[in-house]
C-alpha cells in the first residue's frame, strides 16, 4: 500500500482563500481590520523566518500587523510593559510572543500576561485549562492545524486510537488534550522520553501524531498497515548552497509511505497550516471584540 500524502499546503491554500473573503466582508460591512502584534526577542534564525512568515502573511490577507523586534538583552520588565501597552490597544486584537525567550526572561510570565482575549496562540492558561474542561476558546494554532488537516481529508478519529508522541506545551500536549474533547472522541496515549517501549504504544496507533523534533525517529516498523501519520517535525538538517533550510520530519517518510494508509510529508504538510490557523485565531479574536461571536 502506498499512502495518500496529505497535501497541507494546498488545504492551506485553500483556507487562506477562504479566511482572505471572510476578511473582505468583515472590513467591508463591519468597518473591522483584525489586527495581530508578534513580539520577537533576540535573533535565532529559525525564530526570524517564522515570525517573518506570520507578518507576510497578515499583510497577504489584509490583517494588520505590527512587528516588534527587540535585542537579545531586553529585560523582562521591558517585555511585559510591551505586552501591557498592546493589552490596552484596541486596534490589536492577537498578541504573540515567540518562544522561545532567551534564558533571563521567565517565558510563563510572559505568556501569563497576555491578555487571555488576545492570546491567539493558545498558551495562555486559562485558554489550555478551556480546551481541557471542553469550553475552547483559542486553541493552539499546531493542534489546530492538525484537526483540521483531518477533518479536510476526511479521517474519523472518533473512537479511533491516537498516540501522540512528544509533550510539549505548543504541541504534544495540546494536541492531545483536543484530540480526547467530545468533538473529537478519539483514544490518547501520549508517549515521552521516559516510556518505556515507544514501538508497543504506536504500532497500535490508527493515527500517530510525532513532535518530538528528531529526525526520521519513526520509522515504518513502529507504524501499523494503513495508519495516518502526522509528521509535526521541522528538524533542519543544514542548507544549500543557495542558502535555503534543509527540513525533514520526525518520521521516515520513504519508506513509511509504503506501509500507512495516509501521511504528511515535511515540508508541505503540518507547517502551513500552523500559520494559517494563527490567522484564523487572530479573526475570530477581532469578531468577539466586536461582539460578531
Ligand atoms: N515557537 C514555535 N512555534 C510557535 C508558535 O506557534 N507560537 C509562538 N509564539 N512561538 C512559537
Amino acid at each position: 500500500m502506498t499512502a495518500k500524502i496529505i497535501n497541507g499546503s494546498e488545504i492551506a491554500k485553500t483556507i487562506t482563500a477562504e479566511i482572505r473573503l471572510e476578511i473582505e466582508l468583515l472590513k467591508e460591512r463591519h468597518g473591522i481590520i483584525p489586527g495581530l502584534a508578534t513580539i520577537l526577542v533576540g535573533n535565532d534564525p529559525a525564530s526570524h523566518v517564522y515570525v517573518g512568515n506570520k507578518v507576510k502573511m497578515c499583510n497577504h490577507l489584509g490583517i494588520h500587523s505590527e512587528h516588534y523586534s527587540l535585542p537579545s538583552n531586553t529585560s523582562e520588565e521591558e517585555l511585559l510593559t510591551l505586552v501591557e501597552r498592546l493589552n490596552n490597544t484596541p486596534s490589536i486584537n492577537g498578541v504573540l510572543v515567540q518562544v522561545p525567550l532567551p534564558k533571563h526572561i521567565h517565558e510563563s510570565s510572559v505568556i501569563f500576561s497576555i491578555k487571555p482575549e488576545k492570546d491567539v496562540d493558545g498558551f495562555h492558561p486559562v485558554s489550555v485549562g478551556r480546551m481541557v474542561v471542553d469550553d475552547p476558546s483559542f486553541l493552539p494554532c499546531t493542534p489546530l492545524g492538525i484537526q483540521v488537516l483531518l477533518e479536510r481529508s476526511g479521517i474519523n478519529t472518533e473512537g479511533a486510537e491516537v498516540v501522540v508522541v512528544g509533550r510539549s506545551n505548543i504541541v504534544g500536549k495540546p494536541v492531545a488534550n483536543n484530540m480526547l474533547r467530545k468533538a473529537h472522541n478519539a483514544t490518547v496515549t501520549v508517549c515521552h522520553s521516559a516510556t518505556r517501549d515507544i514501538a508497543s504504544h504506536t504500532k497500535r496507533a490508527d493515527i500517530l501524531i510525532s513532535a518530538i523534533g528528531k529526525p526520521h525517529f519513526i520509522t515504518a516498523d513502529m507504524v501499523k498497515e494503513g495508519a495516518t501519520v502526522i509528521d509535526v517535525g521541522t528538524n533542519e538538517l543544514g542548507k544549500t548552497a543557495e542558502g535555503k533550510r534543509i527540513l525533514v520530519g520526525d518520521v521516515d517518510f520513504e519508506a513509511v509511505k509504503e506501509k500507512a494508509g495516509a501521511i504528511t510529508p515535511v515540508p508541505g504538510g503540518v507547517g502551513p497550516m500552523t500559520i494559517i490557523m494563527l490567522m484564523s485565531n487572530t479573526v475570530k479574536a477581532a469578531k468577539i471584540a466586536h461582539n460578531l461571536l
